[in-house]
C-alpha cells in the first residue's frame, strides 16, 4: 500500500511537471513577441522608420516589410546603390542578420548610425512584431 501510493504521487508530480511547463511555452506566444517587439522597435528603430503604411522618414516604411523585395518603397528616396543592388529579399532570417549587423550584410549603407541589435531576443521580437504590421488587420497601429 505504502509503495503504491508512493508511485501514484509521483506518477502525478510528473503529470504536474508536465502540465506546468506546457502552460509555459504555450503562455510564451508569437503574439507575446510582437507585443515585446513594439517596445523594442521603439527603443531601436522609431527614430528613423514608421511601421505605418506610406510613412517614410529617414528611413523607409517598414510596413509589410517581411517579404519585401530590399530597396523597393515606393517614394523613398535615401536608398543606397548598395541595398537597392543588393537582391535581399527581407526574410525573418535576412532581417535577423541586417539588424544584426547590416554593414556586414550590405557593405556601404545608408542605415547609419546604428549600432546594431546584440540581443537575438530582442531581434526575434521586433521581427515578429514588423511581421504583425503587414495586413489589413494591423494591431498595433494605434498603439503609436
Ligand atoms: C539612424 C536611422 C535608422 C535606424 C536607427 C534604423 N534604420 Fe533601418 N534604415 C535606415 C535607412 C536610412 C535605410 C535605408 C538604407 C539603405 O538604403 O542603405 C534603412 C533601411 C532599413 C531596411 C530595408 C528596407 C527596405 O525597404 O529595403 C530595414 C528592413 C530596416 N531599415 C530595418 C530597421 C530596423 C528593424 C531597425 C531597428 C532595429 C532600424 N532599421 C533602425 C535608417 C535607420
Amino acid at each position: 500500500m505504502f509503495s503504491m501510493s508512493r508511485t501514484w504521487s509521483r506518477a502525478c508530480s510528473s503529470v504536474l511537471a508536465a502540465s506546468a511547463l506546457l502552460s509555459i511555452s504555450a503562455g510564451h506566444s508569437y503574439a507575446d513577441d510582437a507585443e515585446a517587439g513594439l517596445l523594442a522597435f521603439n527603443n531601436h528603430c522609431r527614430q528613423c522608420h514608421s511601421y505605418k503604411k506610406d510613412d517614410n522618414r529617414l528611413g523607409p516604411s517598414l510596413h509589410g516589410v517581411v517579404g519585401r523585395k530590399a530597396g523597393t518603397m515606393q517614394g523613398f528616396a535615401n536608398y543606397s546603390d548598395s541595398l537597392k543592388n543588393s537582391k535581399i529579399t527581407w526574410t525573418e532570417d535576412q532581417l535577423d542578420k541586417w539588424i544584426t549587423n547590416p554593414e556586414a550584410l550590405v557593405p556601404n549603407n545608408n542605415m547609419k548610425p546604428f549600432p546594431g541589435v546584440a540581443d537575438a531576443e530582442q531581434r526575434k521580437q521586433i521581427i515578429a512584431f514588423l511581421k504583425s504590421q503587414s495586413g489589413a488587420g494591423d494591431a498595433k497601429q494605434s498603439a503609436k
